[in-house]
Order: C-alpha cells, then sequence, then structure tokens
C-alpha cells in the first residue's frame, strides 16, 4: 500500500519524539512492504520563525495532498505574550480546521506494568480502559464572536461555545459507531444544567441514541465527570464531549495511563476519494519547552499515534496490533522514560524507540 505521509515536527520535544515515531513507521513499512512517502513541513513556533506566521500555505498544501499528518508538539514560551490568533498553537487549530477533522479520539488505557507509575491507587485505575471523543472543530475554541474590547474596568472578554445540531450529530455518531465496537457503553459530557449549549448537545445524543439500541448511553455533567474519573476510571468506555472539556478531561485522564507522554491521538473526519480516512495524528502531551534537546521525552504518545494513523487511516490493523504489542513488551521491560518513574536508569527517547523498533522485528 502506498502511504503518504506529511510529517509536522513542531516545537520543543516535538522533533525528538517524532523522529522515533517515523522511524517505527519506517521499520512497518519495510516489514510489510508498503511504499512510504513522507514530506516535511512546518508549523507552530517552528513556522513562525521561518516565515513569519504558525500555519504557512505550503503546510496546508501539503497536508490537503497527504493521506495523513503526522504532528510533534506546537508551543513556544517565548510567544507567550502574544494573542492567541498569533501563536504557535493557533496553526495547530487552522490545521485542524483546515483538515475538518472534527473527532479526536483520546485513548486511556493501563497498562498492568505501569500501575505503580500512576499516583492513584492500583485498585482505582486497574482495568482503566477509556476512550474519549473530542469536539475538535467546534465549540469554545472556534465559537464567535471572540475578543478583547473596550478599556479601562470596562475592557471586556468575549468567547463563545457554539454548535450547530450537524456538529453534534456527526460527532457523536462517530462515537456511537466506536462504542458497538467496544463494550457498548457511552457517556455523553456536558454542563446541561448551565448551559444552553449543552442542552442541545444531550438532546441530538439522546435522539441519536435509538439508532443505536445495542449502545447504552448515559449523560454526565462535566465537573462531576471530572470526580467520576478519579473514583471510578473502570466504569467508563467511550467519553464523548465539547471541545475545551474534552481538552481539559483528557490531560486529567493521562493520570489513569501513568503520565501523559503516554497518551496518542487521532483525529479523524472525512473519507477521501480513496477510501482512506484523512486523519492527523499527534500526542496528546504539549511541546514540554523544559526537557527538550535532553533525550528525555517519553516518544510512546508519538509511537502510538503512528500506530492510530495506520489503523484509523489506512486500516492496517495487523501492523498497528504489531506497534501495540511492541509497545506493551517494551514496557514490561522496563526501559523506559522518567515520567514513568523506571525503577532502574531511566531510558533515553532514542533508547526507547531501538527498543520498539527491536520488538516489532
Ligand atoms: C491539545 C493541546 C492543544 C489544544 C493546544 C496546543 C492548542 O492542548 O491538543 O490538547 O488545546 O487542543
Ligand atoms: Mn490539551
Amino acid at each position: 500500500m502506498e502511504l503518504n505521509v506529511l510529517v509536522l515536527p513542531g516545537d520543543g520535544i516535538g522533533p525528538e519524539v517524532t523522529r522515533e515515531a517515523i522511524r517505527v513507521l519506517e521499520r512497518v513499512a519495510a516489514k510489510w512492504g508498503h511504499a512510504l512517502r513522507l514530506s516535511e513541513g512546518l508549523l507552530g513556533g517552528a513556522a513562525i520563525r521561518e516565515t513569519g506566521g504558525p500555519f504557512p500555505e505550503e503546510t496546508q498544501a501539503l497536508a490537503l495532498k497527504s493521506d495523513a499528518t503526522l504532528l510533534g508538539a506546537v508551543g513556544l514560551s517565548e510567544y507567550d505574550d502574544l494573542p492567541p490568533s498569533e501563536r504557535p498553537e493557533k496553526g495547530l487549530l487552522g490545521l485542524r480546521k483546515a483538515l475538518d477533522v472534527y473527532a479526536n479520539l483520546r485513548p486511556v488505557y493501563c497498562y498492568e506494568s505501569l500501575i505503580e507509575a500512576s499516583p492513584l491507587k492500583n485498585n482505582i485505575v486497574r482495568g482503566t480502559d477509556i476512550l474519549i471523543v473530542r469536539e475538535l472543530t467546534g465549540g469554545l475554541y472556534f465559537g464567535q464572536p471572540r475578543g478583547i474590547d473596550g478599556s479601562g474596568n470596562g475592557e471586556t472578554a468575549v468567547n463563545s461555545m457554539v454548535y450547530k445540531r450537524s456538529e453534534i450529530e456527526r460527532v457523536c455518531r462517530m462515537a456511537f459507531e466506536l462504542a458497538t465496537k467496544r463494550r457498548g457503553m457511552l457517556t455523553s459530557v456536558d454542563k446541561a444544567n448551565v448551559l444552553e449549549n449543552s442542552q442541545l448537545w444531550r438532546r441530538v445524543v439522546t435522539e441519536l441514541a435509538s439508532e443505536y439500541p445495542e449502545v447504552e448511553l448515559a449523560h454526565m455533567l462535566v465537573d462531576n465527570c471530572a470526580m467520576q474519573l478519579l473514583l471510578h476510571p473502570a466504569s467508563f468506555d467511550v467519553v464523548v464531549t465539547e471541545n475545551l472539556f474534552g481538552d481539559i478531561l483528557s490531560d486529567e485522564a493521562s493520570v489513569l495511563a501513568g503520565s501523559i507522554g503516554m497518551l496518542a491521538s487521532a483525529s479523524i473526519g472525512n473519507r477521501l476519494p480513496n477510501g482512506v480516512w484523512r486523519g492527523l495524528y499527534e500526542p496528546v502531551h504539549g511541546s514540554a519547552p523544559d526537557i527538550a534537546g535532553r533525550s528525555m521525552a517519553n516518544p510512546l504518545a508519538a509511537i502510538g499515534s503512528v500506530g492510530a494513523m495506520l489503523h484509523y487511516s489506512f486500516g492496517l490493523s495487523e501492523e498497528a496490533s504489531a506497534i501495540e504489542s511492541a509497545v506493551s513488551k517494551v514496557l514490561k521491560s522496563g526501559n523506559v522514560t522518567a515520567d514513568l518513574h523506571p525503577t532502574g536508569q531511566p531510558a533515553s527517547t532514542q533508547a526507547v524507540g531501538d527498543a520498539i523498533c527491536a520488538a516489532i522485528g
């Protein structure tokens, strides 16, 4: 199969972790005989430096031409004082929108070998296997009006949580479909006791439920969900929610997996004419400038994102499973980076990449 993949290493630890993820992708392509066509582009702070803006035209054109995009991370502290519209993060938001990848899938899995890496008690995190489906191209991140206006004590800032019925429907349909392939439970998370936006969300999800009688639907308020995720994580299967709620809950949920360095993600939207799901694949973690360039970063979230790419965009489940097995094997060996609190000497980013490639064979 031909795999046209755009790589956007981005900022901070992005280049280090994507380097290992690409080596793993090359290993898989060689072993299974796929033709890998890689291109590389600029996004985020790296793009601001070179071109003056976080999301160059050329990057957009490359992304639209590729079947799948692998992103490292965006964000640099030197741009912290810029308004949202000029920051590195704006590049990522623009890319998600341009690709129309409205469903961001973030699996949260507690490996038995990492049970001690979580600060939570073993009996709480044991058995955690959650799929967070975060709406990615609407809600508070994109709603209009937005901005800061006025001056003095009257200076006012506005952001808007806006969803059309069709936007809620398409992401929730994706979540229902995914739930049918898992344990058949879907929790829709909202703030319907306060927000009209959530009331529409709840109505639309409830209507859809009649099309999926095999899925058990529950509604949960976002504040309660934040608590239940830490009290009873193993009781969740698929969780679907608004953009900002999903952003916050997924960082929280990473504590169940031992480290945010374990969380991969797949952002998908529409199928291309060639049947491939166009997707954007990125670790859930950020650019972590404090450890950038020191070969300390955990590459497993980026490597897991390559696994998700093989699975969702290219339908190559055998290859994706091979990556999963390799990750599981390496975790058992204890050859892991510092964020996972190994008992021995922490492994470097590259050593973990080497171990995964060796395990794939
Ligand atoms: C994430 C990140 C991004 C987001 C930032 C970098 C814009 O936190 O992917 O979770 O908020 O979506
Ligand atoms: Mn986030």
